[in-house]
């Protein structure tokens, strides 16, 4: 998704919020090879995410990488470090991948994303990944049931339809709510060969959003 919003959509700014530990072809990775003046922000509230993120995620000399320590839920927090780094005038691709399973409906998530959205401008972009409760189900209903005897914050499975309702108001990009191997298979993603139990999607917003 990184590489087509860079390569197809002219994305330059990414708001990567639930980073992870750094791995292989990180956000600021696989967009500033192919813009290397993109810019990213990388949010998330593990300091441990953030030590190595630090030392490990460091930007081509054109663009910019930026890491803020904060949870998902402070959304106005987020946006006022992130508009240090970020021109909230031109379009940018807010990415939550594999953080959304850790906000349950409790604490409102699709409110949260509708906030993130609002902030940014027409032309930006919203990316999500989340773990699926109706695939391999009963394998990954007892992997979480096990995360969660662990975990502080409880894993929330969601089905194609609850993940599809983050979009509200947006633009689907093709092929619109997939399992994760299956979006566009063959742009540096995992390939159709080994099934993944997340759904992805990606959507636009246009001028009319509300
Ligand atoms: C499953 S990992 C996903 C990592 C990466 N985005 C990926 O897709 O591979 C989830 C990340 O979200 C972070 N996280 C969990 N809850 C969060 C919250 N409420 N606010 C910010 N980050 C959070 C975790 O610390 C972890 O690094």
């Amino acid at each position: 998704m990184v590489h087509y919003l860079v390569t197809e959509a002219g994305i330059r700014q990414f708001l990567d919020i639930g980073t992870g530990l750094p791995t292989a072809n990180n956000t600021h990775e696989v967009a500033q090879r192919a813009a290397p003046e993109s810019r990213v922000v990388y949010v998330d509230n593990d300091p441990i995410v953030l030590s190595h993120a630090k030392a490990l995620l460091t930007s081509a000399p054109q663009g910019a990488t930026a890491y803020i320590d904060a949870d998902l839920r402070d959304v106005p927090f987020i946006l006022s470090q992130a508009e240090q780094t970020l021109d909230f005038t031109r379009p940018i691709a807010v990415l939550l991948l594999g953080v959304l399973p850790l906000i349950p409906d409790s604490d409102d998530p699709y409110g949260i994303v509708a906030q993130l959205m609002r902030a940014v401008p027409t032309d930006s972009y919203l990316a999500i990944s989340h773990v699926a409760r109706e695939i391999q189900e009963r394998p990954v209903a007892k992997a979480a049931g096990r995360l969660n005897e662990a975990l502080a914050e409880k894993f929330v499975l969601r089905s194609r339809e609850d993940v599809a309702e983050f979009f509200a108001g947006l633009e689907l990009v093709d092929p619109g709510i997939t399992q994760v191997n299956l979006w566009r298979p063959g742009t540096g993603g995992s390939g159709r060969a080994r099934p993944v139990p997340f759904h992805c999607g990606l959507g636009r917003k246009a001028a009319d959003f509300q």
